[in-house]
């Protein structure tokens, strides 16, 4: 099967593209024919081997000390399952899947536990819709309502408004209820508004300390506010809370727990397969909907990844890949 390799960290150049064995599912796996994955800003940061420096030694020990453990990269996915383990007993071959694995999406075939973040996909999107959905609609969520614990009403500022996280961010805090503001590029206003915003900042033009608007939760995608000026925007038992963060954040994160008031919180995104469930039911309702920045073969996972390094990435961008059969 045709299948992205990354055999060192470093640069989009390091990646190949080579022939590998399709893989086999274990007895509660199942084989997806994949027809569309993604390049995320995750893929993009594993590849190049991009971290705080407090991460740098429990990265590497959970991605590979030498060089990346797992040889296929890709985690968001949309496809058809094609065979499945004899213990399986919720997906059968034919069903439409999307999903969100640790690795191993970028190639022809995939195998993910039935049980992993996988799911019946979103009947009325296309593969290359399904597969922009998982991961900044999972991350959106889990920071949203588990760690911001937004509530209706509350008001939310979401940075990187226009990115994988931020597209969903603005949909998913209006769906909990939440009035939603944005800050992102001025080419990208126009967007964002679209998806349910409040108002719009063009982030070369905002400058948050003459900002006179006050927020229950800051969803800082891209660490455009630093804590104490963060702190002025805040509500009084506001939240600020940081997807890209360090040391630093998480020195805040500490120093604010302890007290009522405004607080700095970090945290990683989960999310299974309930939430993807949830997710794709909203889809189907048309509650929320991917972004999708442009869509490549495969064979342009190079020039995908230049484009994601570059920082500016508005929602997903896709990799398809043609059909064929298993070899
Ligand atoms: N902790 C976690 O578990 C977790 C999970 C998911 C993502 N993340 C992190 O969250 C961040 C965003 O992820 P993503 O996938 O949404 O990224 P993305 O799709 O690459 O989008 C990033 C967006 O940020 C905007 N941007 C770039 N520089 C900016 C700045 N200085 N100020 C404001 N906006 C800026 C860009 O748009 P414009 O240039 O057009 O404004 C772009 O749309 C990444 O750093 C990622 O590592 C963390």
């Amino acid at each position: 099967m045709r299948a992205v390799t990354c055999r060192r960290y470093g640069p989009p150049g390091v990646l190949r593209i080579e022939n590998l064995p399709p893989p086999s599912p274990g007895p509660r796996e199942i084989r997806v024919r994949v027809r569309a994955t993604t390049v995320t800003s995750a893929d993009a940061r594993i590849r190049g081997f991009r971290c705080p420096p407090i991460f740098w030694l429990p990265m590497r020990l959970a991605l590979g000390l030498r060089r990346p453990r797992r040889l296929v990269p890709g985690m968001e996915f949309a496809g058809v399952v094609d065979a499945v383990g004899d213990a399986v007993t919720r997906f059968e071959p034919g069903d439409r899947v999307f999903g969100l694995a640790a690795a191993g999406a970028q190639a022809e075939w995939l195998t993910v536990a039935e049980d992993s973040a996988v799911a019946w996909a979103p009947a009325g999107l296309t593969d290359t819709e399904a597969a922009a959905l998982p991961f900044g609609a999972l991350s959106a969520l889990v920071f949203l309502r588990d760690i911001a614990g937004v509530v209706p009403g509350e008001r939310i500022l979401v940075t990187g408004a226009a990115g994988a996280v931020g597209v969903f961010a603005v949909q998913l805090g209006r769906h909990l209820g939440a009035e939603v503001d944005g800050v992102c590029g001025a080419a990208n206003t126009d967007l964002v508004r679209s998806l349910g915003a409040a108002g719009v900042q063009d982030r070369a033009q905002w400058d948050p300390r003459r900002e006179a608007r006050r927020y229950d939760v800051i969803l800082d995608t891209v660490g455009a506010i630093d804590p104490l000026q963060g702190r002025r925007l805040l509500a009084p038992r506001g939240r600020h809370v940081l997807l890209s963060f360090g040391a630093a954040g998480i020195g805040w994160m500490l120093a604010t727990a302890p007290w009522p008031g405004r607080r700095v919180l970090c945290g990683h995104a989960g999310g299974g397969a309930a939430d993807l469930r949830f997710l794709r039911d909203l889809a189907q309702s048309g509650i929320i909907r991917p972004v999708i920045d442009r869509v490549l073969p495969l064979e342009a996972v190079v020039e995908a990844h230049r484009h994601v390094d570059a920082g500016h990435k508005r929602g997903a961008l896709v990799l398809t890949l043609a059909a064929g059969g298993v070899g």
